[in-house]
């Protein structure tokens, strides 16, 4: 017999479309994952994942930045509001900004972010465009823990795709974004299920250190 346990409270933190917000909040729904959307946080206000988000009765917090504001003011600020829903997990979802190592280190272990990238490769901005241009015969995503580093945290799962001649920065943006909606919750699942553990910089799986990373479906 399967103990219930209390739904993990999640801080979905996003920037544009929320694409991958949406995804969450249907797995969540058809009781794929054991958790709840506590707060869904954006620093633009008229990011589309916003109304995604209200449509489905989540609460929401917009936090705008200044530009005469400290990075360090900012995300202190922004650990207040995830602090004040009580959030478990924090899970990056097209968030556009850096974050300072004060604020990474607060949620070490607890803080996922998506990346539409096959990590180590194409860190940072335009990654499907880079993956064209450098020849790559495979494009795909990763989730992993965030560390004070731009998506350098160590990988936990990613979804992999073969580059056809044919495919354009848009396709392969499409293509990676439907691997992503598997991916971010499958990576999801195994840490709520504590078989995906933080330990000293390192991905623990069912308690053995992970050396590369989990494959989306294999
Ligand atoms: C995704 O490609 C994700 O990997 C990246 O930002 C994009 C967000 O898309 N970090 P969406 O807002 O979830 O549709």
């Amino acid at each position: 017999m399967t103990v219930a346990t209390t739904p993990a409270r999640l801080a979905v933190l996003i920037s544009g479309s929320g694409s991958n917000l949406q995804a969450l909040i249907d797995h969540i729904e058809s009781g794929n994952l054991n958790a709840e959307i506590a707060v869904v946080i954006s620093n633009k206000a008229d990011a589309y994942g916003l109304q995604r988000a209200q449509k489905h009765n989540i609460q929401r917090e917009v936090i705008p930045a200044s530009r005469i504001e400290s990075r360090q003011n900012y995300d202190q600020r922004l650990a207040t509001i995830i602090d004040q829903y009580d959030t478990d997990v924090i899970l990056l979802a097209g968030f556009m900004r850096i974050l300072s190592d004060e604020f990474v280190n607060r949620y070490l272990g607890r803080m996922l972010n998506i990346h539409p990238s096959l990590l180590p490769k194409h860190k940072g901005l335009n990654t499907h465009q880079r993956a064209l241009e450098a020849g790559d015969k495979q494009h795909g995503a990763s989730v992993h823990f965030v560390t004070p580093t731009l998506d350098d945290g160590p990988i936990i799962m990613q979804a992999a795709i073969d580059i056809q001649p044919e495919d354009t920065n848009d396709s392969l943006a499409g293509r990676i974004l439907k691997e992503e909606h598997k991916l971010y919750a499958e990576a999801l699942k195994l840490y709520l299920d504590e078989r995906i553990k933080f330990s000293n910089g390192n991905v623990l799986f069912d308690n053995k250190s992970l050396t590369t990373p989990l494959i989306l479906g294999a």
